[in-house]
């Protein structure tokens, strides 16, 4: 089946020089979008309809820099995908130092923050757009130790859905996508025993694949989830069912 859910539509995607990112970009692209890449590394894939722009998403002014490049060079962004994010930090909460805190929370939370206030004036005035973040399954559910992570995943569950209560009227949709254990770059690189560890307590029994998060965040970007907004998709092969 050949899909095409995104022919002429702008789209940024942050942190997509790899993992879970990249896989989005490319199934955006792959659906007829212009796409754009705002990360800090450079791709470490180049993808057909993706275009790399250097951007640190916990800088405000690079922010608005990066749309405003984007929208001179495509037209104004009809989709937002904040993906960018990291634990940063496995500390618990007793023992996280207020550096690591801050750090954590730029990235998986102001940036979230930044994005959207980027974009959203001009999906406002033109009644619409849809923003799609990436919390995770910690956004929802409670674990133990990585405190800043959890509290910024959560954050984000809620900025998610302010945002979609204060713009449902004004033709903008804001959805959050929580995967569960994904083999990318970020899990590769943690504690071998953690993964394992994930992938014993998922009832699938096994990790998920960048390609079926960013199939999530297609649907919900897309037109065909035209009534939905607010929703926290869970892609966790069950993992908060039990
Ligand atoms: P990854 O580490 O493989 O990729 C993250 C990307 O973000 C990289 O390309 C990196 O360069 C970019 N990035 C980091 N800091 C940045 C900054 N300041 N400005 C711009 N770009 C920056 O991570 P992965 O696994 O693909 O995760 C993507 C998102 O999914 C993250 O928000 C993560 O928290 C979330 N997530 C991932 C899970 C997993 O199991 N992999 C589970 C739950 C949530």
């Amino acid at each position: 089946m050949n899909i095409e859910r995104f022919t002429g539509q702008v789209c940024i995607v942050t942190g997509a020089a790899q993992g879970i990112g990249l896989a989005t970009a490319r199934r955006l692209a792959s659906e007829g979008a212009q796409v754009f890449a705002l990360d800090i590394s450079e791709p470490t894939e180049i993808v057909e309809g993706v275009r790399w722009i250097r951007c640190d998403v916990t800088s405000q002014q690079q922010w608005q820099a990066s749309v405003a490049g984007v929208v001179a060079e495509a037209g104004p962004v009809d989709v937002l995908v904040n993906n960018a994010g990291g634990v940063g930090s496995y500390d618990e909460l007793a023992d996280i130092s207020t550096a690591d805190w801050d750090r954590v929370i730029m990235l998986n939370q102001s940036s979230v923050f930044y994005g959207m206030q980027a974009v959203l004036p001009s999906m406002i005035a033109r009644s619409t757009g849809s923003i799609v973040n990436v919390s995770s399954m910690w956004g929802i559910i409670g674990t133990a130790g990585v405190a800043a992570y959890q509290a910024s995943k959560g954050a984000v569950t809620m900025m998610t859905k302010n945002a979609a209560a204060t713009y449902a009227s004004r033709g903008v949709r804001v959805n959050s996508v929580h995967p569960g254990f994904i083999w990318t770059p970020m899990t590769v690189a943690q504690d071998a025993d953690i993964s394992q560890g994930l992938v014993e307590k998922t009832p699938m029994a096994r990790a998920g694949l960048t390609s079926e998060v960013a199939a999530s965040i297609a649907f919900l970007a897309s037109q065909d989830a035209s009534f939905v907004t607010g929703v926290q998709l869970l892609v966790d092969g069950g993992f908060t069912t039990v």
